[in-house]
């Protein structure tokens, strides 16, 4: 992949980004502060004649010492600018306060992972996701995902939904076209994409396969749309081998659903998925590959999410190189007969088929 063939830094830029990573989580404590106490905002608002640190004290109810050194990292750091005594916002900063996708990510990385990252190292050693006691009691955060506490409940589902929400629309088509009467989707969570279906084509009927902690979730939420004649249930721990899944499906559907999984339990899934089907039937997977990408800071983002499956999520999956993920597919006895990459934010879409 290009964008990591070459070493990019002269001497000096590498010493001075090896600064940015030992201090890491200084920068991101300091800019979440500067974003949520209204500091960043308030800068924001004084526009072009910018603002003094006495009239930010003021309005943002903080002790001087402490607005002085927020403020004094967020110069460092690159949010703010600073002339005659005046503070000015910069791009970054504009981009920390009111980009959605930036804001997902800080959430993310602060309510599910921040305290959590602490036993990295200790989960690549045991295969275990070590942080997640952070959280709760569980194996694996799915267990959990309905109990997470306090707010990464919120930033759990915000984190996810925001990335396959805005692939949904570009996918509906593909899937859509082949007129499927029976949908299954595995690890279908809130229901999201079984909504979108029904609404998209008054004919097809899902089913959605989760833990039940999560088909709980969906039920409510498709009773409140009033679809229960149109969405069926189905509840199962798809890591024990002895789950087969349900037949009678013109296609399976999952959705940021495999990166859930280890290489050797993909293959235990998609075998199941290729005996659920006929020679008609296909499985759908929509997936965000980190060698797909078309912008570096996607690649990163999606590299460094590979690392909150291993302390948090459960210690043994990732977000994947397309090139291993593709063979994993051969290996289940299926093959790629469409590949759609650059769907929403950073998706590919890929329509399987059994080998016959
Ligand atoms: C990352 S979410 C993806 C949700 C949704 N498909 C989307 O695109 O937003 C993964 C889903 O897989 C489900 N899941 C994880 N492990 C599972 C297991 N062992 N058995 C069944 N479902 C599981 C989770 O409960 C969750 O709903």
């Amino acid at each position: 992949m290009e964008f990591f063939a070459t070493d990019k830094r002269n001497a000096l830029e590498a010493k001075e980004y090896a600064q940015w990573i030992a201090f890491a989580p200084f920068v991101f404590q300091a800019s979440k502060i500067l974003r949520d106490s209204g500091i960043l905002a308030e800068i924001s608002n004084s526009r072009k004649a910018g603002i003094s640190l006495e009239a930010i004290v003021k309005k943002v109810n903080l002790s001087n010492y402490g607005v002085r050194v927020l403020v004094e990292a967020g110069l460092g750091i690159g949010l703010i600018t600073v002339n005659d005594s005046k503070y000015h916002i910069t791009k970054t900063g504009y981009f920390i306060l009111h980009d959605e996708l930036t804001r997902v990510n800080m959430d993310f990385s602060q309510d599910v992972c921040y305290l959590g990252l602490n036993h990295l190292g200790d989960s690549i050693k045991n295969g275990k996701p070590e942080g997640l006691k952070v959280l709760g009691p569980w194996n694996t955060i799915y267990e959990g995902l309905s109990r997470l506490p306090g707010t990464s409940k919120e930033s759990w589902f915000r984190f996810d939904h925001y990335y396959s929400d805005n692939a949904f629309e570009g996918v509906l088509p593909l899937v859509m076209k082949q007129n499927p009467a029976k949908l299954l989707d595995i690890g279908g969570n809130t229901g999201k994409w079984s909504i979108a279906c029904v609404n998209y084509d008054p004919k097809v009927h899902m089913t959605i396969m989760d833990l039940p902690g999560q088909t709980a979730l969906a039920k409510e939420n498709i009773k409140s749309k009033g679809l229960e004649s149109r969405i069926d249930f189905h509840e199962a721990n798809i890591l024990d081998e002895n789950v087969k899944f349900p037949k009678g499906f013109d296609g399976i559907w999952m959705s940021q659903f495999l990166d859930c999984f280890s290489e050797q339990e993909i293959v235990s899934i998609l075998k199941r998925c290729a005996e659920a089907l006929d020679e008609n039937g296909y499985v759908y997977i929509l997936e965000t590959f980190w060698d797909k990408q078309r912008f570096e800071a996607s690649a990163f983002s999606l590299q460094m999410t590979s690392l909150y499956f291993t302390a948090m999520a459960n210690g043994n999956s990732q977000m994947y190189d397309s090139k291993i993920f593709l063979k994993l597919i051969e290996q289940s006895g299926l093959k790629v007969v469409e590949q759609v990459d650059h769907i929403g934010i950073s998706h590919s879409f890929l329509k399987c088929k059994k080998v016959k």
